[in-house]
């Protein structure tokens, strides 16, 4: 089968590249992706030479270029990880988040329409259900939670989710949507907490904190959400909804915590910063559907992928550096 894999340069989807082809000799994989600030090619450099995977620098709003891509490749499926993710971005400059994530994912399932692919997979969040008050640890999000969101971020995956459905209902398409919650691992652009805090205290930098730390995250290995999603594109029911959840519910304060003591590092280092407007106080996923349906499970917990993740970054802080210098965007020679 032939795959398009949209946003395979960021974090999520460069991890999703390197499981798939090497999982699927018999498949091939076609990484579409704009190479935005977020995006590294880094990331996905040494799969060159695999025989079953080629990249394509392109962007998913750009209707024209879509469906010469897919007029060309005859893809069977299509994963669509591709979008704008950092939630404080959206504050700044929400219009950005509604092209790519809500335009962009009309434009790839008008070409799926079109050329008639067997599944189409939208990767989204539990961030589309809002947020749970901290003193309520017995609700969790299921797939029926009503979705309720907070940010421009969330606002634009959740209206993408909604337009998939609709899209299924309305034409047919066979669409699955995944949603889950915090990843960490390697390959993570670090603006996010976990690689701003293990980047910050290698280097002895005051580390910020929202408020007082206490919102809380479900964090999952992000291995263990590409396995959820590999699952659900070859298993999944069409029309369906799959929450993937970590089972690990942490502060940030927590999260922080942990990392500076792995590393030997002050606590004193920690900065509380004023508060993100809007902010979620708590993920919680209930992922119960997705582990009796399709058999998924975690194979990480979070002890075990913190100190693996804390690992990769101290032994690739090449890869930060690149990024800070700006370097990482001579990566791809292409044009
Ligand atoms: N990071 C998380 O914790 C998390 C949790 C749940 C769901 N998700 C979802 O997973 C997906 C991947 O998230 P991530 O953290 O890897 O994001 P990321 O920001 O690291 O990567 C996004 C990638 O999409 C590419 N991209 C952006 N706009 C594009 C466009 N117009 N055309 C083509 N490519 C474009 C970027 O270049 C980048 O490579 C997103 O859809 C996100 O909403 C993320």
């Amino acid at each position: 089968m032939k795959f398009l894999v949209t946003g395979g340069a960021g974090f999520i989807g460069s991890n999703y590249m390197h499981y798939v082809t090497s999982k699927y000799p018999e498949d091939y994989f076609v990484c579409l992706d704009a190479l935005t600030y977020a995006g590294n090619y880094n990331n996905i450099k040494d799969l060159e030479d695999k025989d079953n995977y080629k990249f394509v620098k392109g962007d998913i709003t750009d209707k024209d270029f879509v469906d010469e891509l897919f007029e060309q490749e005859k893809f069977d499926v299509v994963i669509n990880f591709a979008a704008e993710s950092h939630v404080d971005n959206s504050i700044k400059n929400p219009r950005l988040f509604l092209m790519t994530n809500i335009i962009g994912t009309q434009t790839l399932m008008d070409a799926s329409r079109k050329y008639g692919i067997k599944r189409y997979h939208q990767v989204s969040t539990d961030e589309v259900y809002g947020d749970l008050p901290l003193d309520r640890p017995d609700l969790l999000f299921t797939e029926t939670t009503p979705l309720h969101t907070s940010s421009p971020y969330s606002s634009s995956k959740a209206s993408a989710d909604l337009l998939v459905m609709a899209y299924h209902r309305t034409y047919g398409l066979p669409v699955t949507i995944s949603r889950c919650s915090n990843n960490y691992g390697p390959y993570q652009f670090p603006e996010k907490l976990i690689p701003v805090v293990i980047s910050k205290a290698l280097n002895n930098e005051k580390i910020p904190v929202y408020g007082k730390g206490e919102n809380v995250r479900d964090w999952i290995h992000v291995i263990d959400h590409n396995i959820g999603v590999d699952l659900i594109v070859r298993n999944g029911k069409v029309g369906e909804v799959y929450n993937l959840g970590g089972h690990s519910e942490r502060t940030n304060l927590e999260v922080v915590k942990t990392i500076l003591n792995q590393l030997g590092k002050s606590e004193d280092l920690i900065e509380y910063v004023t508060d993100r407007p809007g902010h979620d106080l708590r993920y919680a996923i209930d992922s119960t559907k997705v582990e009796r349906e399709l058999g998924w499970n975690r194979t990480y917990t979070f002890e075990t992928g913190i100190k693996e993740t804390i690992d990769w970054y101290v032994n690739n802080t090449d890869w930060i550096e690149n990024i800070k210098s700006g370097e990482y965007k001579k990566a791809y020679k292409g044009d």
